[in-house]
């Protein structure tokens, strides 16, 4: 069954003990293509979740914040939340750089990460931060409420219909009058080159197979309105990839990083070898610029109602 986390009651920081929530979330690993991937029955996730993909999420992390401007939506708004001691939770938080760079900004409060798998720092992080595998698609397994929770970058992580379950178990573990943040972005990129347009168009064609919509990101609000969150901030950016600013080149970089640890599934995808397919992806990586090849990113911030 599941196992829940309280408050820790001193800063001492726990010792990394990995609690698990229910059914099948223990993480499982499956190897294809010399990459490790999740092997949880139930996810559709299509990313890896070894070294390299950690890399990549880090350097992700780097660009979103710089893009967005810092690590808060609307900061006048919510930056002065963290400097008193609340509770935040990312639920989904990969290698959890997002968590580490706040709990080192904000030492009086207290973060916490969830993730399908332990691909978050096992050994050396803030002690203000805590860490533990559970499924954001069950219910929290926590016996406290949050200030402020982040769901960013899924994605690839969800059905359609799973984001409306993980938005209401997000709005559950909130105290009325706490904050939602979701930032995602939308892998359907706007370019020029042939290449790029074949490997964007079965990409989404493999994805809606599993029940994902890769639109998602402009939906959002719709979502949170669904589960009683009343949206607070709603925005839109357009990142060049490849061209440009260094960020908007690494950003092609990165962007390209997510398409090649797709390989094992998007190949047969596009009936080609592994290699064929890695080929093309590097090919349409060095037109990314030339293509005008760009992405675009939305953030949103929901409250849920003070009086619920
Ligand atoms: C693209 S990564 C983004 C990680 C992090 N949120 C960030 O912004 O860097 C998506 C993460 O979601 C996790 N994930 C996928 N399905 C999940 C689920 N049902 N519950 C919890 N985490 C999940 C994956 O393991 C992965 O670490």
């Amino acid at each position: 069954m599941g196992s829940k986390t309280s408050k820790p009651q001193t800063s001492n920081k726990p010792s990394m003990n990995v609690t698990t929530s229910n059914t099948d979330t223990v993480s499982r690993t499956r190897v294809m293509a010399e990459r490790e991937y999740h092997n949880v029955e139930t996810s559709t996730y299509v990313l890896p979740k070894d070294d390299q993909e950690k890399d990549r999420l880090h350097e992700q992390h780097y660009l979103i914040k710089e893009k967005f401007g810092g690590n808060l939506l609307k900061p006048e708004l919510t930056a002065k939340l963290f400097e008193k001691d609340i509770n935040v939770l990312d639920a989904g938080c990969g290698p959890a750089t997002w968590l580490m760079d706040l709990s080192t900004e904000y030492p009086n409060s207290n973060f916490y990460g969830v993730d399908l798998a332990e691909t978050f720092p096992q050994a050396i992080y803030p002690r203000n931060l805590h860490l533990q595998v559970a499924n954001v698609l069950e219910p929290l397994p926590f016996d406290f409420k949050f200030d402020f929770i982040q769901i960013r970058l899924f994605v690839f992580a969800l059905r359609e219909s799973e984001w409306e379950i993980a938005f209401r178990n997000v709005y559950n573990a909130l105290k009325p009058g706490g904050i939602f943040q979701a930032i995602e972005s939308c892998p359907l990129v706007n370019t020029n080159d042939p290449d790029m347009i074949s490997l964007r168009d079965n990409m989404a064609q493999l994805v809606r197979k599993k029940q994902q919509n890769p639109e998602m990101a402009s939906q959002l609000d719709k979502v949170m309105e669904q589960v009683n969150f009343k949206v607070i901030h709603k925005q839109t950016l357009e990142i060049p990839l490849g061209h440009g600013t260094p960020a908007d080149i690494a950003a092609g970089d990165v962007s390209m990083g997510a398409l090649i640890g797709m390989a094992p599934f998007m190949a047969p995808q596009m009936n080609l070898d592994i290699e064929e397919y890695k080929a093309l992806v590097n090919k349409a990586a060095a037109n990314l610029g030339p293509a005008k090849t760009t992405i675009t990113l939305s953030g949103y911030l929901g409250q849920r109602p003070s009086d619920s």
